[in-house]
């Protein structure tokens, strides 16, 4: 490394969801995430720049069905896919996302193009007409495990309110705890931040229901800190839990008790949820999960 330069590093995440309780969940998951650390980790070392990685490693996640984002995105209460991602990039401190986009295999993409724009954010039929603009050809993400998630919860009447978002194609969902997200926040050999987060949303949700995912309340990053959330969107939101402790880490608190601190305040709110984040300078982490 060469003098002056930062240690990179990079956090995943692929979501807090409820199916990591056999040995073989864990074990599976963890190939999965370390598949993708190892795919992206290299161009970090070569100097690739954080927000590049971060897309990167979102799009390995989007297109691995085991998570809850891109293709393996959960369906909503009409059976539709609906997806959400946004990309913030920690120097510039600038947020970009899509919410509520369907027919795409990247939506993690539509955020990285709109961080040039001036409109940054994007709402279904605007990242439509992205789409066709950008000539982006359409992608169905549906999966066999989430249809049939979503035909066993109609024959139930719908009487859970969210998917239980499994980690492991083999397992049926665990209707108790809906979760799940991928994300990402690396520090890049410049000392430079991003985060991005990418999700398909709660599951069985209402129409138009929006996720924390393409919110700052879930994605959030300076260049002090940057900070992906999991977990059910209105609790990060309730708490606008990463731009909540990413400012305090930018108001000089280390990020350890950042951390510490926001998920005292959200326990005493019974909130459900767990996050990555990463702060400068590159000797110092956290990665930090609740489920409370
Ligand atoms: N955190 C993902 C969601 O609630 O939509």
């Amino acid at each position: 490394m060469a003098m002056g330069q930062v240690q990179p590093k990079l956090i995943i995440h692929g979501g807090a969801g409820s199916s990591l309780r056999s040995k073989g969940g864990v074990e599976a998951v963890r190939r999965s995430l370390h598949a993708v650390v190892e795919a992206v980790y290299p161009e970090l070392v070569t100097g690739a720049a954080a927000s590049t990685v971060v897309v990167q490693a979102c799009q390995l996640l989007e297109d691995d069905p085991r998570f809850n984002s891109g293709t393996g995105s959960v369906l909503q209460s009409d059976g539709q896919i609906r997806m959400s991602a946004s990309l913030m990039e920690g120097m510039a401190q600038r947020f970009s996302g899509v919410i509520n986009v369907s027919r795409v295999k990247n939506p993690i993409f539509l955020a990285q193009f709109l961080q040039d724009s001036h409109d940054r954010i994007l709402s279904d039929y605007g990242s439509i007409e992205l789409l066709r603009e950008l000539g982006i050809p359409s992608y169905d993400p549906l999966t066999e495990l989430r249809l049939q998630e979503w035909i066993q919860e109609r024959r139930g009447n719908f009487e859970h309110e969210m998917a239980g978002v499994v980690a492991e194609k083999e397992l049926v969902a665990d209707a108790s705890a809906g979760r799940g997200t991928i994300g990402v926040v690396v520090l890049d050999s410049e000392g430079r931040l991003a985060a991005g987060t990418s999700t398909g949303g709660k599951g069985f949700e209402r129409i138009g229901r929006v996720s924390d995912s393409a919110m700052p309340a879930g994605n959030y990053a300076t260049a002090y800190a940057g900070v992906s959330c999991t977990g059910i969107g209105e609790d990060i939101i309730d708490e606008c839990l990463a731009a909540r402790i990413v400012v305090r880490v930018t108001d000089g608190m280390a990020i350890e008790q950042a951390f510490q601190r926001s998920f005292q305040e959200a326990d005493q709110h019974n909130r459900d949820f767990g996050q990555s984040g990463l702060t400068t300078p590159g000797d110092r982490w956290a990665n930090i999960g609740l489920a409370c």
